[in-house]
């Protein structure tokens, strides 16, 4: 049986979102169980294990699922002469640094573009500088250019709340004026997600009435548990080919909660994690030539010195 959702050929389709209404399946759990039916679906089902590959991101993974299945079942509408509604998948991301926000934007992108809802699914990241401009008329223009360029996917606008630093009178609101056109003018191809903190998001969308119901996708993404970021060493490492000693772990454990409860704000989560790793590999290196041994086991093994937290380069935040 042919699957529409697999079909590069059929128009594309508008998808319905209303991301916290839908909260009828276990999140942990695949929509399909048998190979035939993966198989079936099998753009959801490379999305599924591509996201299993992340720790957390439990609002992600169901996400992913809902605009899938209804992707899908518009198609089956279409089929039986039915209305397949049109409707935004704008998103706002909200967390600390290093919680995954740009991880997601660029899978979403590439899935937006495998299931033919985004032309080209390239991903393309923004900030302030890159919209607002120093003159009148300036910031619409450079709006207007990044947004010809993210055309066909996915526009990340970081730190977002910056655009209404200035108040009023700042051009800041100028581009949001710019964005929010382009999002009602269907020419334009593009999903557009404002990420940044939450409580800066939150206070952003409280002074611009008009932008929270363009923006039916609100997902959180929440600091790292100690144990989810001690998950994330373990794989980091796995992937990389290396075994962490009891001792080593130990240690890793003391520190990850140590700097959680110290810098609950600014800690940069995920990313410094992939950084302390990375610092302990040259670490481990360093240690290896001095010791002179390069046996398969010492290749392997990370210890706890390599893990230097009181001189490491790599910052919290
Ligand atoms: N759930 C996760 N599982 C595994 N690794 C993760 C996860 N979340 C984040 N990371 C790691 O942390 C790094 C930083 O993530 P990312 O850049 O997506 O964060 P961010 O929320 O966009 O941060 P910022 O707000 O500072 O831009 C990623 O490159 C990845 O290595
Ligand atoms: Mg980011």
């Amino acid at each position: 049986m042919s699957n529409p959702v697999n079909s590069k050929k059929r128009g594309r389709i508008n998808v319905v979102l209303n991301h916290k209404r839908v909260d009828t399946f276990n999140q942990n759990d695949s929509l399909f169980q048998s190979e035939q039916e993966k198989e079936e679906h099998e753009i959801l089902s490379k999305f599924e294990k591509k996201l299993e590959e992340y720790i957390g991101l439990e609002e992600v993974k169901r996400l992913v699922n809902e605009i899938y299945a209804w992707l899908y079942v518009n198609q089956r509408r279409e089929e039986q002469g039915l209305k397949a509604s049109k409707q935004v998948l704008h998103m706002i991301f909200k967390g600390n640094p290093g919680t995954g926000k740009t991880t997601v934007a660029r899978i979403i992108a590439q899935f937006l573009h495998e299931l033919d809802v985004l032309t080209k699914g390239h991903f393309m990241e923004v900030e302030r500088a890159d919209l607002v401009g120093e003159y009148i008329g300036h910031t619409a223009q450079k709006t207007r250019e990044v947004l010809k360029k993210a055309s066909g996917g996915v526009l990340f606008v970081d730190e977002a709340y910056s655009l209404a630093r200035g108040g009023e009178k700042d051009f800041g609101k100028e581009a949001i004026d710019t964005l929010v056109k382009a999002m009602e003018d269907h020419q334009h191809d593009f999903v557009l997600i404002l990420a940044g903190y939450s409580k800066e998001m939150d206070y952003f969308l409280s002074l611009n009435p008009g932008l929270p119901s363009r923006f039916p996708i609100s997902i959180d993404f929440p600091n790292y548990s100690t144990d989810q970021l001690m998950e994330m060493v373990k794989q980091m490492l796995k992937e990389r080919e290396y075994e962490l000693s009891k001792d080593g772990e130990y240690h890793i454990k003391e520190h990850i909660r140590k700097v959680r409860q110290e810098q609950q704000r600014t800690f940069s989560n995920g990313r410094y994690i992939r950084n302390i790793i990375e610092e302990a590999i040259r670490l481990q290196a360093v240690r290896l030539l001095r010791e002179n041994s390069f046996d398969k086991e010492s290749l392997l093994t990370m210890k706890r010195e390599d893990f230097n937290f009181h001189s490491s380069h790599v910052k919290l935040t």
